[in-house]
């Protein structure tokens, strides 16, 4: 059966593809382009895609054989879920493997946030440091601080599980109607805005969450609060956290997500207090490696007539 594939994978993942099936990849280093998805995936089985590739109803119906979207990425906000299941397409992403790469990018960006890392390599680098000074570039310590997480899946799980390492109390946002264990102290979302030293968002994308922090919402933020956002761009008011952290309404932020990726809002780009990462999240060789595997192994599975691996829920 044709597969096609909108990037190169890792070469162990492709082969086991390969021996398989017919395997059209895309060899360009940018994202398909509508057309070219919707012609190249004419007569397709199965597409292996990626974030940065709008999956549209207008794609999905341009590929009247295909069975089965395998997004490398745990996020699935670029595929139009409900078009495909109309057309009972599977759709499947890649939960687990990425979890503790994530977390751990996450703690990256708290830290670089809260110690003024990217900041310090910035001004070292233009050598304008001019020695150690007992109040030169003061950050703020984490230990006996209070993590808030919005979202409780896999990820804000993990990353409120490193929490104790640093001394830090982890609260998770309470989900309307949603129920949490016993092991977990919640509150609601307004409570942890307002109370919370360090926030990290991990929610999926779409339009439920977009703009889930908003001005509203960074104005409830103490004024010494750091935001962490590597969940997906579209969850944070971009415009609005510019003009939060411009106004010191907030003290500072670490992203690695933005509202329109590759692009980053102008005024971020020129503060000071804000750590800005490309996309970085699940970025280490294992991870990436065990993405692209799983994918490959929803797709080996659909097409064989057997359940996919990891379906999205
Ligand atoms: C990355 O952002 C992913 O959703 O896997």
């Amino acid at each position: 059966m044709k597969v096609l594939l909108t990037r190169r994978i890792p070469s162990s993942a492709f082969s086991a593809l390969e021996a398989a099936h017919d395997v059209d990849v895309n060899e360009g280093p940018s994202p398909m382009s509508a057309d070219e998805l919707k012609r190249r995936l004419a007569g397709a089985q199965a597409l292996i895609c990626q974030l940065t590739e709008k999956i549209t109803a207008e794609v999905i119906a341009a590929a009247p054989e295909l069975r089965v979207i395998a997004n490398v990425a745990v996020g699935y906000d670029n595929i139009d879920v409900p078009a495909a299941r109309a057309r009972g397409i599977v759709v499947t992403n890649t939960p687990d493997v990425l979890t503790h790469a994530t977390a751990e990018f996450t703690w990256g960006l708290i830290l670089a946030a809260a110690r003024r890392i990217a900041e310090g390599d910035r001004l070292v680098r233009r050598r304008a440091w001019r020695g150690w000074a007992l109040d030169f570039m003061l950050g703020t310590e984490l230990r006996g601080k209070q993590l808030g997480l919005i979202g409780a899946g896999r990820i804000g799980r993990a990353v409120a599980a490193i929490a104790p390492a640093f001394g830090m109390t982890a609260v998770f946002a309470r989900r309307e109607g949603g129920r949490s264990t016993a092991s977990e102290a919640t509150l609601s979302l307004d409570e942890l805005l307002v109370t919370s030293d360090v926030i990290s968002i991990h929610v999926p994308g779409g339009p439920a969450t977009r703009h889930l922090i908003d001005r509203k919402a960074l104005a409830r933020m103490k004024r010494s609060a750091i935001l962490i956002n590597t969940s997906r761009g579209t969850v944070v008011d971009e415009e609005a956290l510019a003009w939060a952290l411009k106004e010191r309404l907030i003290a500072g932020a670490g992203l690695d997500v933005y509202e329109r990726e590759p692009e980053v809002h102008e005024a971020l780009l020129g503060m000071e207090n804000v750590v800005l990462a490309p996309h970085l999240g699940s970025a280490t060789r294992e991870t990436r490696t065990a993405m692209a595997q799983l994918a490959v192994d929803n797709v080996l599975a659909v097409l064989a007539g057997a359940p996919p691996v990891t379906p999205i829920p």
